[in-house]
């Protein structure tokens, strides 16, 4: 199998890339522009070549091969994804804040560089296609989310995700390209140290000695899913049959408070011989959702899938993680 994986430099494309390789992929391309990740990330999980401007296509050598170009860019698509059996789409604007403040910038590359996407699979004829999706498109509703819950983003973020969903419906029953929509829960673990979400941030200012700003009052809940456990949801949706045009919440179906997290953060910390941090709480953010956590039983019934990593364990993981990197 030949795997595309795009904005495979960022924290779930390495984990992934690093999990195929574990597990015997032979020939893995990255198509990441470097706008967050860059080749110092990629060479920390992996060693890979560069795939030149007249690197034939379809020549797709054992390993790990990076193109350097944007998902906005259909030449640069149309090389990447040329002789790709499976398209895992990671590459994207994330997260809300960023789309609140650039919403013309987030449909683009959410929007349009999905578009492109999709569009080189159908005329290469690629067989599956993963896409990275969030609980964003479903905006504010009563959890649990679920599959079949009609969408309200709250954020240009949502708006622009639920789109690329809405084209991965098309073009499986127009086109016949096996999409797989996973809506990720809010992701934490070993590489993300360059994220601003919650579990990152407060890891790296609490391990700074920093105070962590809770916003609002702490009671608004995340489904916190731990990288392994995504990672293990990924390689099953690019790889199961007959989940095509198919759509799955990817998350641990627990909703947890912001501050349960953090309590639960600071208890790993002390257990581990480090400084507990102060916390504070302060104004709530544009576009952000009270609550959220997902019912995971589709995925458990059609990918055979089930989160395994405790909170408690993978935050463990993480800090240990950020200790050993020294990405503070
Ligand atoms: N991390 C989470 O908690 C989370 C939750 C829900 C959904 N997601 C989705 O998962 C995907 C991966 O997220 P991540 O946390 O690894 O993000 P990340 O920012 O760490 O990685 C994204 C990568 O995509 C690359 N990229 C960005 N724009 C690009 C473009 N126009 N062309 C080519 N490459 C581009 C970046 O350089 C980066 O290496 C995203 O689609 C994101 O929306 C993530």
């Amino acid at each position: 199998m030949n795997w595309l994986i795009t904005g495979g430099c960022g924290f779930i494309g390495r984990a992934l890339i690093a999990r195929l390789l574990d597990e015997g992929a032979q020939a893995v391309r990255v198509l990441d522009n470097l706008s967050v990740g860059s080749r110092a990330d990629l060479a920390q999980v992996t060693d890979f070549t560069e795939m030149g401007d007249r690197a034939g296509n379809d020549n797709w050598p054992d390993g790990v091969t990076l193109l350097e170009g944007d998902i906005l860019d259909t030449q640069a698509v149309t090389q990447a994804v040329s002789g790709a059996d499976i398209v895992v789409h990671l590459a994207a604007n994330t997260g809300v804040g960023p789309s609140v403040e650039d919403p013309m910038g987030d449909c683009r590359t959410n929007v349009v560089g999905t578009l492109n996407m999709l569009e080189a699979c159908r005329h290469a004829g690629t067989k599956r296609f993963v896409f990275a999706s969030s609980g964003a498109p479903l905006g504010v509703q009563t959890p649990p989310l679920h599959e079949e819950m009609a969408p309200h983003p709250a954020s240009p973020y949502g708006a622009s995700k639920l789109a690329g969903e809405g084209y991965c419906s098309a073009y499986y029953h127009c086109f016949g390209v096996e999409t797989v929509v996973l809506r990720f829960g809010n992701v934490y673990g070993e590489g993300s140290g360059h994220k601003q979400s919650v579990v990152a941030k407060f890891t790296k200012q609490a391990l700074s000695g920093e105070r962590l700003e809770i916003y609002g009052d702490g009671t608004q809940t995340r489904d916190f899913i731990h990288i392994s456990d995504l990672i293990d949801a990924v390689i099953r949706a690019a790889t199961k049959p007959g989940v095509g045009g198919e759509t799955f919440q990817i998350a641990t179906a627990q909703e947890t408070t912001v501050s349960e997290m953090t309590k639960a953060l600071l208890a790993v910390m002390k257990d581990e011989g480090l400084t507990e941090p102060e916390t504070y709480f302060g104004p709530m953010r544009d576009g952000d959702v009270m609550r959220n956590f997902s019912d995971t039983s589709k995925a458990r019934e059609k990918l055979e899938w089930v989160s395994q990593v405790s909170l408690e364990d993978g935050l463990r993981r993480t800090i240990r993680y950020f200790v050993a990197a020294d990405t503070v």
